[in-house]
């Protein structure tokens, strides 16, 4: 496979390369941009591999087929490839490998000396990254349009944040002038991880509230306190092991936006997202339309959340446009 990608060098991840640079992807200081998309831009080896570069930083993952040692192939490919690309400016390249089934393991230095420490890269709003000693770099480039839409859209609104990883839609609201943004995830060290990047961006701490808890635990006590949101994000995983029991999108998206629109204020906006592939549009639009109905409200579509350009993928397969989602308004009327 590395012979066939040698005979015809990097043709493929030269093409998507050049067309981000060229989009203006790569210019600033400190870009976060994914820059290879294997299931739509990659053949071969490449099909399972993408991309991240966060500035001079690159982090690569390969979701791993029948054969162990793919995963390294292609790490290697890519770091030769970015070697060669001179505007890649490459310092170091990390390589996490995702086995077919089970968690990874942590991700291997394949170029370099990556910091220990996070680091600061800009893109809607600035953020930290981390190469080593965990299973994500902390930011999920897949959300930049929501980002860019929360900065264009937020003035003065009060922001509930759930699953909200590092923070990174909270940062977006907050630069686009929401007057409070609470952050809510189960993981402590996430929610601290989403601090720092709300300092980081200048944000004032009277506009902050982070919480490490279980949303199926303060949904309702928000409901219990009358709070009102005039923004609700949800954006869960596929599955999850909550304090209050497990979560999974294929089956609990009905119970989570039920919760959810206790607490959405009067013309109030959900954002609601998900990133499982095994749970198509139509089942997702059922699930939403029908805790919609049992509280009685009726929403306006304002926009539909898809995977952006820079995660094409092949046009006879829409199944794997994984991410999904809605942004919706609540009409003050019930139906
Ligand atoms: C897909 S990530 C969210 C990404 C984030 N919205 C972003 O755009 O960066 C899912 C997050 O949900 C959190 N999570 C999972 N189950 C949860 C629960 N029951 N309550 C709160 N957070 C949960 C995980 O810790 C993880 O950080």
């Amino acid at each position: 496979m590395v012979k066939k990608h040698g005979m015809i060098p990097f043709t493929e991840l030269k093409r998507a390369w050049n067309w981000r640079q060229r989009a203006g992807l790569m210019a600033g200081k400190a870009p976060a941009v994914r820059v290879f998309y294997g299931p739509g831009e990659g053949s071969g080896l490449l099909e399972r591999v993408a991309v991240d570069r966060f500035d001079q930083h690159y982090w690569i993952t390969v979701w791993e087929g029948e054969h162990e040692h793919q995963g390294r192939e292609a790490g290697a490919l890519v770091v030769n490839f970015l070697k060669s690309e001179q505007s890649a400016a490459l310092d170091s390249a990390v390589l996490l490998v995702r086995p077919e089934k089970g968690v990874p393991g942590d991700p291997l230095v394949v170029h370099g000396a990556p910091s220990v420490g996070r680091f600061e890269v800009n893109e809607i709003g600035s953020y930290l990254i981390q190469l080593l000693g965990v299973k994500h770099p902390g930011l999920f480039l897949d959300h930049r349009p929501l980002r860019d839409w929360l900065v264009r859209h937020s003035s003065d609104w009060t922001v509930l944040n759930t699953f909200a990883y590092t923070g990174s839609l909270s940062v977006a609201a907050g630069l686009g002038g929401a007057a409070h943004v609470t952050t809510l995830d189960l993981s402590k060290s996430v929610v601290g991880w989403a601090e720092e990047n709300w300092k980081l961006n200048k944000l004032s701490s009277d506009r902050a509230r982070f919480l490490a808890g279980d949303v199926f635990e303060w949904l309702p006590r928000f409901k219990r306190e009358g709070r009102k949101f005039d923004c609700v994000i949800l954006d869960p995983p596929s599955f999850s092991r909550g304090v209050k029991g497990n979560f999974s999108t294929s089956k609990d998206l009905k119970k989570l936006h039920l919760m959810a629109l206790e607490v959405l204020g009067g013309e109030g906006i959900l954002i609601s997202s998900i990133n499982s592939a095994n749970v198509p549009w139509a089942r997702f639009e059922s699930e939403v339309l029908s805790a919609a109905r049992e509280r009685g409200l009726g929403f306006e579509l304002l926009q539909r959340i898809d995977l952006p350009d820079t995660f094409p993928t092949p046009f006879e397969k829409p199944d794997e446009r994984y991410l999904k989602g809605w942004i919706l308004r609540l009409r003050t009327q019930r139906i």
